[in-house]
């Protein structure tokens, strides 16, 4: 059984698969860093060079090859979740968490970070406001949801565990 990290561009998913990794002593994924590996191009790259919806099918093939593995911390990208046959690849396997972030968190998270394309807008405020709307919904009905508003990364990966032993 995988873990599985969903949640929006600094929700802390790759800081909670690497505190998870360790106390669990499971390997962790970051699909964003296989996708960059595999095109040996960066995420900024792609979309530039290629586009989004390139990466989007990158993405759904990782999704797929991801179905068949076990006992990994899958860190997922902000976006998979969009798309419901990544979804269903991903969970056939995996129990999923959703970490949710308020937009005035992603925006002070990320103030200094210049390699998320999707926020590289004018208004990055607004753009965040907006998918975020767009995506909660797909979080909240597809993992178990845990407020990291709230919670420090080290208490996030502690419900994580919890929930994670309760079930295996
Ligand atoms: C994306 C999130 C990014 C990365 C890409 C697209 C998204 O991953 O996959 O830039 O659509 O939300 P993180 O969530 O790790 O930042």
């Amino acid at each position: 059984m995988n873990i599985l990290l969903f949640g929006f561009m600094a929700s802390g998913k790759s800081t909670v698969a690497k505190i998870l990794s360790k106390k669990l002593d499971m390997d962790y994924i970051e699909m964003d860093n296989i996708i960059e590996k595999e095109a040996n191009m960066s995420i900024s790259e792609i979309f530039a060079e290629k586009g989004e919806k390139h990466f989007r099918m990158l993405e759904k093939n990782l999704s797929k090859k991801l179905s068949d593995s076990d006992n990994l911390i899958i860190s997922t990208g902000g976006g998979v979740i969009t798309d419901e046959e990544n979804i269903a690849n991903l969970i056939k396997n995996g129990m999923a968490f959703s970490l949710m972030v308020s937009p005035e968190n992603v925006i002070k998270r990320t103030k200094n970070s210049a390699h998320r394309p999707l926020l590289n807008t004018k208004d990055r405020k607004k753009q965040i406001e907006n998918l975020l709307r767009e995506r909660n919904p797909y979080y909240e009905k597809t993992g178990y949801v845990i407020n990291t508003n709230i919670f420090t990364p080290e208490k996030v990966a502690g419900i994580i565990i919890e929930k994670f032993k309760g079930t295996i």
